[in-house]
């Protein structure tokens, strides 16, 4: 039906016969003729229908409303003298419209499909009227040209594309699984995947070398703008390397997605350690496009004559006092500001938030009164203020201070516009802890098949993990590590775990066996394929690149799921639910 895409038109077919299809964009009717802007997958062109020239087309187009569905037969000719519409790729010619098929109707529109504004609950319910906005045709086009880089790069480098299966057994890497009844096997239930780590590991025992797969993965945890339930995973494994090859292959294969999105990024990135990204930035995922580092004060303030923070300060194992220097932050806060953050590190558990200012006589604030000339002079020297900066404090638990004054540096940055768009700064976090304490439990902080570094039996929270995270402006791009490939150190985790020989038989006995049969040292990564387009797309919701995204309450409003299942399908998987 299509012999031509709106937008392979120019000048240079001036003359030509053409056959465009596509939707009606726009229809305007000027003194008898009538006008229609086309727009297919390529953009838009110019339809004319002129009773002079022809009528039956005129005709038709008399009935045709905005997004009818039409096929047209013209001829390519220049716009008229100040037609022309710079802002188009086919701005300087049009079609005479010769033969017009409608092939559909449509009903009125129920909001502008390139308004941004609408409300977001209609858009959704109408999703497939809002891919047809220019802005998701280019963001889909991207996540195309995304996926086809990666494959390109992965299968040059050696990788086989493989699929895992959706229905699984659980693997814990974090977030409750969604789960499926199991009609044959009544009174059982499947997981979707949160990822395919234990079959990618799988994989390797198998001995494919190489893997990779863009995944589709499920969690059913708490959504945020950057989480869906489920959303897709650039996902890769290999055999006999180290952390370092796993890396350098990301970042290549960064660097060919980027391009390909018109970016130009030089790897090799910037590396930190977990311990430094929480202690100077107080996150795992440090925004680097932006210093405002958090410098440990703790000594100083342990002299000074208030006992809050001298006691503090006095315990640094547990405790820390941080100190973050706002350069002319005294010129560009006001007071009103200054009340307002202190407010704002509350809601993350703190119980305060110092601050002096750097006036041309000297530190001002209504902490000075507790430091003695000295020690006012150090901390001036310690986070190098200079006059018009000012210096906020946090005290307190170490964990908790580190989290709050990390989020206070992205609200300022945010505030004070350091968050530049145009900028991309990667960073490579690692040396993650291995583990984590949750509610007095020992969790792994990646997840259980991490290799560690050395355990440390005396304190296993010091034990470190061969385990790296890929940060984008602030932003997990994705995660990997080494995998445990011996069945004696997997144990040996579950066990610093707490979880029971029994246990781990049940849930992970068909991994550990395979460990025994020569399984080879390996190590992989996901990266979110999702939040990659988002950051590519410059735009800050996941929704924008997800074509049929879920709410923020996991619903699809589209299609009205997760919905109730007939009584007979309840009956054939022996399930009964409480209404109450
Ligand atoms: P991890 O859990 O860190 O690692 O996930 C890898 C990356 O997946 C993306 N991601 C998400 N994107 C959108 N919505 C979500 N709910 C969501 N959850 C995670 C993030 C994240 O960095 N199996 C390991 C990887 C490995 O060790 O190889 C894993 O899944 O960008």
């Amino acid at each position: 039906m299509r012999k031509n895409y709106a937008t392979s038109l120019s000048e240079k077919d001036i003359g030509k016969e053409v056959q465009v299809a596509g939707w009606v964009n726009s229809r305007r009717d000027h003194g008898g003729i009538i006008f229609i802007d086309l727009r297919d997958v390529s953009g838009l062109v110019q339809l004319v229908c002129d009773p002079e020239y022809k009528k039956e087309p005129w005709e038709q187009s008399e009935n045709i409303r905005d997004e009818f569905v039409v096929v047209a037969k013209g001829k390519v000719r220049a716009r008229g003298e100040g037609l022309e519409n710079p802002n188009l790729k086919t701005g300087k010619i049009e079609i005479i419209v010769d033969e017009l098929e409608v092939c559909n109707s449509s009903l009125t529109m129920p909001f502008d499909i390139n308004d941004e504004n609408v409300n977001d609950e209609i858009k959704l319910k109408y999703r497939y009227l809002e891919l047809r906005s220019k802005k998701h045709l280019d963001i889909f086009k991207l996540r195309h040209k995304v996926t086809m880089s990666v494959r390109k790069t992965l299968d040059e480098m050696n990788f086989l594309e493989i699929e895992t299966p959706i229905l699984n057994k659980s693997t814990p890497e974090g977030a409750r699984d969604y789960i499926v009844p199991s009609r044959i096997n009544n009174g059982s239930f499947y997981a979707l995947p949160q990822s395919p780590q234990l079959f990618k590991q799988l994989l390797m025992v198998g001995g494919f070398d190489r893997y990779f797969q863009i995944a589709k993965c499920f969690r059913d945890e708490d959504l945020r703008s950057d989480r869906q339930p489920e959303f897709t995973q650039i996902d890769l494994e290999l055999s006999f390397c180290d952390e370092e090859t796993i890396m350098s292959i990301t970042e290549q294969m960064l660097k060919n997605i980027f391009e390909v999105a018109g970016f130009n990024i030089n790897p090799p990135f910037n590396q930190i350690t977990y311990t430094d990204a929480i202690e100077y930035y107080g996150s795992d995922k440090p925004d680097m496009r932006y210093d405002l580092k958090m410098i440990d004060v703790d000594d100083i303030f342990s002299n000074c004559d208030n006992e809050i923070f001298s006691s503090i300060a006095a315990d640094k194992t547990k405790n820390r006092i941080k100190a973050l220097n706002v350069p002319n932050g005294d010129n560009l806060f006001s007071k009103r500001q200054m009340k307002g953050f202190e407010d704002y590190v509350k809601k993350f558990g703190a119980s305060g938030l110092g601050y002096f200012q750097l006036k041309e006589d000297g530190l001002k604030g209504p902490l000075t009164k507790f430091f003695n000339d000295d020690d006012l002079k150090s901390i001036i020297d310690r986070v190098q203020m200079s006059v018009g900066d000012v210096v906020f404090f946090g005290a307190g638990e170490k964990k908790l201070v580190c989290d709050y004054m990390g989020r206070f540096r992205c609200y300022l940055a945010d505030l004070m516009g350091l968050c530049d768009n145009d900028k991309l700064e990667f960073v490579w976090v690692r040396d993650f802890d291995m583990f984590e304490e949750v509610d007095g439990k020992i969790k792994a902080l990646h997840h259980p098949f991490t290799m560690p570094k050395d355990i440390d039996e005396t304190n296993i929270q010091n034990t470190k993990s061969i385990a790296y995270d890929i940060v984008l402006n602030g932003v997990e791009l994705g995660g990997g590590s080494m995998r445990i490939h011996t069945k004696k150190m997997q144990e040996k985790v579950f066990e610093l775990m707490n979880i029971s020989k029994q246990e781990s038989e049940e849930k992970f006995g068909f991994f550990t066996k395979a460990l025994e049969y020569g399984t080879p040292p390996h190590g992989g990564i996901a990266l979110g394929l999702d939040r990659l387009i988002m950051l590519l797309a410059k735009t800050n919701s996941l929704r924008d690149v997800i074509a049929f995204p879920k709410t923020q309450k996991a619903y699809c409003l589209l299609s009205d799921s997760p919905s109730e299942v007939s009584a007979e399908q309840l009956e054939e998987c022996n399930i009964t639910i409480n209404k109450e």
